[in-house]
């Protein structure tokens, strides 16, 4: 059976884990590759410390630069923007494929990697970068080729789908959820790349591109995180029926696309109202095949190992039949007109106001929206006054254009009974 010399850079938690299926499930990884997948090499600053895998005596080296000229393929695992896009391109430039779980790299700068790589005859493959262990890059480039995608709705983050799931299941505020996170260990130190939605950004800027054919880097991409949902947030939307969950929204409508990361409500009876925790979700809808839901573990050691494997299966593929680009790292061919801006999206709304309790005031607020078109669909008002006197209520709206609620908002905050800023979220019913 053909070998081909895998080359691991990154020796880290993901890198383990590639290293160990490697080792484990020689078996049917070559029977499904047709090529034997050998762990050539693995690079690393730190080859002393134990990672918990027995690997092969010789295999380890401090010397990542000479582990690209000796192996057929390599796997970019050490993320960063820097050093990891130095070693992939230097990878590509000597016609190496590359695997990478690197988001953050693929969705500034795919643009110059893919060209690297159709420049030298290589392919650069990326299955773990977005949802971890679900095949979802695959299923868009592959699965649901023969459609136009209208929609694609992901939570895509693992540690804000746990923090909001705790926060609703045991009416807690974000910041102690968040401290208990960063401590059990399913939040980083500095968390800021995943709770203020970047990680999911940069997810959802590769399924935008992979979904509409132009790779869109991060600059359409409206970003909105986690920090500002607070518990009375999540318990007036189970009050309404609905679960508040991080989502990337990707859609066409009459051929334009929005590209958004943002807290939504989403119906408690809908499927991604339901993945709870740590897990993933991503729902897509082709204009043939219509819905279809993808569900797993978006991170974690095995998980994302399991994705890059499969990305060495691949590469085994195309490398024992000599049909290197038989899928094109990215495929380009605009499918739509524009990028909306945020401005101009349409989505229902969920406002949560203080207000005295004075004859007039619901009067007031529904007059604002209603000079704008806006139409309420529900409203609450609960005869309990928080300690300033004022009472909170909830108004969701009918679907309307995103200027038209901020304008509205800005009114609304203008009004003498209205107390503090009007809390303002969008809804998807999914
Ligand atoms: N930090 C991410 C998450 C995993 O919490 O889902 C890597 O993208």
């Amino acid at each position: 059976m053909k070998q081909i010399k895998v080359g691991i850079i990154g020796f880290g938690t993901v890198g383990a884990g590639v290293a160990d299926i490697l080792l484990k499930n020689g078996d049917v990884i070559s029977s499904r590759a047709g090529v034997e997948l050998v762990l050539a090499r693995i690079a690393d600053l730190d080859i002393t410390t134990d990672r918990g895998v027995k690997v092969p005596a010789g295999v380890l080296t401090t010397d990542a630069d000479a582990l690209i000229d000796e192996v057929d393929v390599v796997v970019e695992l050490i993320g960063g923007k820097t050093v990891a896009k130095d070693f992939i391109l230097k990878a590509l430039n000597k016609g190496k494929m590359v695997v990478t779980a690197n988001k953050a790299l693929l969705a500034e700068y795919g643009k110059e990697l893919f060209a690297a790589a159709e420049a030298n005859n290589a392919d650069i493959y990326y299955e773990a970068s977005v949802g971890g262990g679900i095949p979802v890059i695959k299923a868009l480039r592959e699965g649901l080729a023969a459609n136009h995608i209208n929609s694609i709705y992901g939570i895509l983050n693992g540690t804000c789908n746990y923090i909001l799931t705790r926060m609703e299941q045991e009416g807690a505020d974000f910041a102690p959820i968040l401290a208990d996170a960063q401590k059990l260990g399913y939040a980083e130190a500095e968390p800021s790349l995943d709770v203020d939605g970047f990680d999911t950004a940069h997810k959802a800027a590769i399924l935008a591109s992979l979904a509409y054919g132009e790779w869109f880097g991060l600059g359409p991409v409206y970003v909105e995180g986690i920090r500002n949902i607070s518990q009375q947030d999540l318990a007036y939307a189970d009050e309404l029926g609905y679960r508040i969950k991080l989502l990337a929204i990707i859609k066409q409508t009459d051929g334009d696309v929005q590209v958004r990361v943002h807290p939504t409500l989403v119906p408690k009876s809908a499927l991604l109202g339901n993945i709870n925790g740590v897990f993933n979700g991503v729902f897509m809808e082709g204009d043939f095949l219509g819905p279809s839901l993808f569900y797993g573990r978006g991170a974690g050691r095995e998980a994302t190992a399991s994705a890059v494997v499969a990305d060495l299966v691949d590469v085994g593929l195309n490398l024992a039949c000599g049909s290197v680009h038989r899928v094109p790292a990215f495929r380009a061919g605009k499918l739509y007109k524009n990028v909306l801006p945020i401005s101009e999206i349409r989505s229902r709304y969920y406002l949560r106001l203080a207000v005295r309790d004075e004859s007039g005031v619901l009067a007031s607020i529904a007059e604002e929206l209603s000079r704008r078109n806006i139409s309420i669909s529900s409203l609450i008002q609960h005869e309990v006054a928080a300690e300033d006197g004022t009472v909170p209520v909830i108004i969701l709206t009918h679907i309307t254009q995103e200027a038209r609620i901020v304008d509205a908002i800005s009114a609304i905050e203008q009004l003498p009974e209205v107390v503090g800023e009007v809390r303002r979220l969008r809804i998807e019913d999914i």
